[in-house]
């Protein structure tokens, strides 16, 4: 079917030449067409143009009137744990009493509360409600997610969640992407034997996960109280030898190395950064690995703010991600990410829309397809209400400004 949109006020992260990313001062552009067409056919972007442009389209399937509206590029959020067994909305309570992440963790509480539910739940039951997450997430305007394992912890539960993510590939029209994070958290039965863990995540977890393709990257949760380098460097080691690249868990919570070793193994990604210095900020410069913030764990847990000012300002590339999960992030709004973005991070809006759009579609290996408005790519992209401003996306930090999401050139 074709779609032509109409009269649109601003057709938002216009691409002619494709780029890989966007990094420093360039964050600050974004290529906006006023009183813009696009033209969608099948599942792709044909062509787009201004009103006036003698080539306009005179006919389509579908014509859509955006009088006053204005069209983004769907969301890629690159970071996400939306397969999990139960809310922990418990343990919130016990964060608002002053307990911290770590001493949740410690007490059996967390990722392990999480792993010990997933024993017990069934495929269908963690496969519904995943779907319910995307449905949610698509809807607010996201149009790729990346999607992690890790609350297994042990071979049988990390394959199940991976079976999951897979039938979500098969059966959501949101592009997914899986991560095999095995290295989440130490198992309880493995307390006080943390390499040996390490040991199964290597020699039985990695071959079965590359055997069944049931991975297109490898995580570590590599910070202070989870795995140290040395497992992570094992781990990627390993990994990289079925070539999984990795996306990594680090600096979270310390300067725990975890930039180096990620940058080391040339991991596309390495997120969180609250803990990111001057030696982080020159280890990841010139690198393909993308530094993917993520402001709903920060905000969450009421943690310390990833440098992200200083990050771009030495000419780094930012991407941002949701890390939608039931711990540190019970949200996978990526509007809300846009202004958190912006109102704790002082993003100007056009570098969160780049960190968001262009920048997590390559902290997920999907930049080819998504992430901008180019002729070619996957039509992934929404139409918002009529609103006054681009930087009122990111302003009306409590609205949902969608109206309209198109997923694979299809409405829904
Ligand atoms: O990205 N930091 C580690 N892992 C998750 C939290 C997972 C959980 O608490 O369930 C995160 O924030
Ligand atoms: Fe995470």
């Amino acid at each position: 079917m074709s779609i032509l949109i109409e009269n649109i006020k601003k057709l938002v992260q216009v691409e002619d030449q494709p780029r890989k990313f966007v990094a420093g001062k360039a964050m600050s552009k974004l290529p906006v067409m006023e009183d813009a067409w696009i033209m969608i056919e099948k599942d792709r972007i044909a062509s787009f143009g201004k009103m006036d442009d003698q080539l306009r389209p005179a006919i389509a399937k579908k014509v859509i009137d955006a009088t006053g509206k204005m069209v983004f590029p769907a969301f890629c959020d690159s970071h996400t744990h939306l397969v999990y067994p139960a809310s922990r909305e418990i343990e919130y309570v016990d964060k608002i009493k002053g307990l911290s992440y770590e001493e949740i963790a410690k007490r059996g509480g967390g990722i392990l509360n999480s792993a010990r539910k997933m024993q017990e739940i069934s495929e269908s039951e963690l496969f519904d409600s995943a779907m319910k997450h995307l449905d949610e997430m698509m809807y607010l305007g996201t149009g790729a997610v990346e999607i992690k394992s890790g609350y297994g912890l042990n071979t049988e539960s990390e394959m199940k969640m991976l079976r999951v993510i897979r039938r979500l590939k098969e059966s959501h029209p949101i592009t997914i992407k899986s991560t095999f994070l095995g290295a989440h958290a130490v198992p309880t039965e493995y307390k006080g034997k943390q390499s040996d863990y390490v040991d199964l995540v290597i020699n039985e977890m990695i071959p079965r996960v590359a055997s069944e393709e049931l991975a297109d990257y490898v995580d570590v949760f590599c910070d202070r109280g989870f795995f140290t380098v040395e497992d992570t460097d094992r781990i990627l080691n390993a990994a990289m030898k079925y070539g999984l690249r990795p996306k990594i868990h680090a600096n979270e919570l310390d300067y725990s190395g975890g930039i180096q070793v990620g940058v080391k193994y040339n991991a596309l990604s390495v997120d969180h950064l609250e803990y990111t210095g001057d030696a982080e900020i020159k280890v990841l410069l010139n690198t393909e690995t993308m530094p993917t913030v993520l402001p709903g764990a920060a905000f969450f847990l009421g943690m310390v703010y990833a440098p992200v000012r200083k990050m771009i300002d030495a000419g780094l590339p930012v991407a941002l991600a949701s890390d939608f999960n039931p711990g540190s992030s019970p949200s996978g709004n990526m509007q809300l990410i846009l202004s958190m973005a912006s109102i704790l991070y002082k993003m100007i809006p056009e570098e969160a829309i780049n960190a968001t759009t262009l920048n997590s579609a390559y902290a997920m290996g999907v930049e080819e397809e998504q992430g901008t408005i180019a002729v070619g790519k996957k039509a992934n992209l929404f139409i918002s209400k009529e609103i006054p401003s681009i930087e009122f996306m990111p302003y009306a930090y409590g609205s949902n400004k969608v109206e309209t999401i198109i997923i694979n050139g299809i409405i829904k």
